[in-house]
């Protein structure tokens, strides 16, 4: 039987966040070395394993966590993308009334979307889902999976850019890289986000860049429900990467609300495969102040 704790949020929690405290107060006493690429800052604690700063990944090969976006196709072009879910997400599920706070036809926009099944529920729940994936075969995957009839657009404004329009349904996806995206390239601005996995698999050095793009893209009523993960680097290259609390609110203090809506261990086998400690999922939402 798990045994509870309080984080300093006053989270109630299991086990697992329990480990993750005790071996960062282990950690926290040790000179700090020059962090990797990749791995700037956010908590993370030095490598006791290795001496050339590379660590298996989620792909099981080593890395210094950067991924390239050349890195990106490489894993669509293999099949490696085990980060997929063929379920609903049940964190969308739960803050779904929250994040459309009583609206009924938003313009919802989802992050490196990959070909997640969460852009059907948001099309079938009678929104208009707008996604933004790099990597084009994952873009032809998600419409040839769901069934959906599309035409392709170039946008001559975005570099290879190209506009995935569903023909019936309400759903457009842009193959482009996110940093390129602003509010006029997307013709307006969101009502709500929907990022899971999106954050997280950034490259930490890139983390303020893509703040500014989705509060860029964010309506100033808008809702944006961010799912990200606290997870041990000690031995696990990532994605996903690590963000701790302090680092999100710090990121979007100056002009939102963050609010905590969720805490919980996310430990599972896959993670686990991953030689890591703890794995816990924090789910935020976030609003202009
Ligand atoms: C961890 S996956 C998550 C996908 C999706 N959110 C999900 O829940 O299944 C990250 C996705 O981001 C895409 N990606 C990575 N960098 C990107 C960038 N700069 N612009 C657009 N997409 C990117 C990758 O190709 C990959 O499909």
């Amino acid at each position: 039987m798990s045994t509870a704790v309080t984080l300093r949020n006053g989270v109630e929690t299991n086990n697992a966040m329990a480990k993750r405290r005790k071996l960062e107060d282990t950690f926290s006493n040790k000179s700090k070395k020059p962090v990797e690429k990749g791995h700037k800052a956010n908590g993370e604690r030095d490598s006791i394993k290795d001496k050339c700063g590379l660590k298996k990944n989620q792909f099981g090969d080593l890395s210094n966590g950067f991924m390239s976006n050349g890195d990106w196709r490489k894993r669509w072009d293999k099949g490696q993308t085990k980060f997929h879910k063929p379920t609903y997400n049940d964190i969308l599920l739960s803050y779904y009334d929250a994040m459309v706070n009583g609206k009924t036809k938003c313009r919802v926009f989802v992050p490196l979307c990959g070909k997640s099944v969460d852009m059907k529920w948001l099309l079938d729940k009678g929104h208009s889902v707008v996604g933004c994936e790099l990597v084009e075969l994952g873009v032809q995957q998600f419409f040839r999976e769901q069934d959906i009839e599309y035409i392709v657009e170039t946008i001559p404004s975005l570099t290879n850019g190209k506009l995935y329009k569903g023909v019936k349904h309400d759903i457009r996806i842009y193959t482009c890289d996110f940093f390129e995206l602003n509010s006029t390239t997307t013709e307006g601005k969101f009502d709500c986000v929907w990022d899971r996995g999106s954050l997280a698999a950034i490259n930490p050095s890139d983390r303020s860049r893509y703040h500014d793009v989705i509060l860029d893209l964010l309506d100033e009523n808008g809702r944006y429900l961010l799912d990200v993960f606290e997870v041990d680097h000690t031995n696990f290259a990532g994605p996903p990467n690590s963000f701790v609390k302090e680092d999100l609110h710090n990121l979007f203090a100056e002009r939102c609300n963050v609010e905590d809506l969720k805490t919980r261990d996310a430990m599972n086998p896959w993670a686990k495969s991953w030689g890591v400690e703890y794995f816990i999922e924090c789910v935020y939402m976030i609003s202009f102040k």
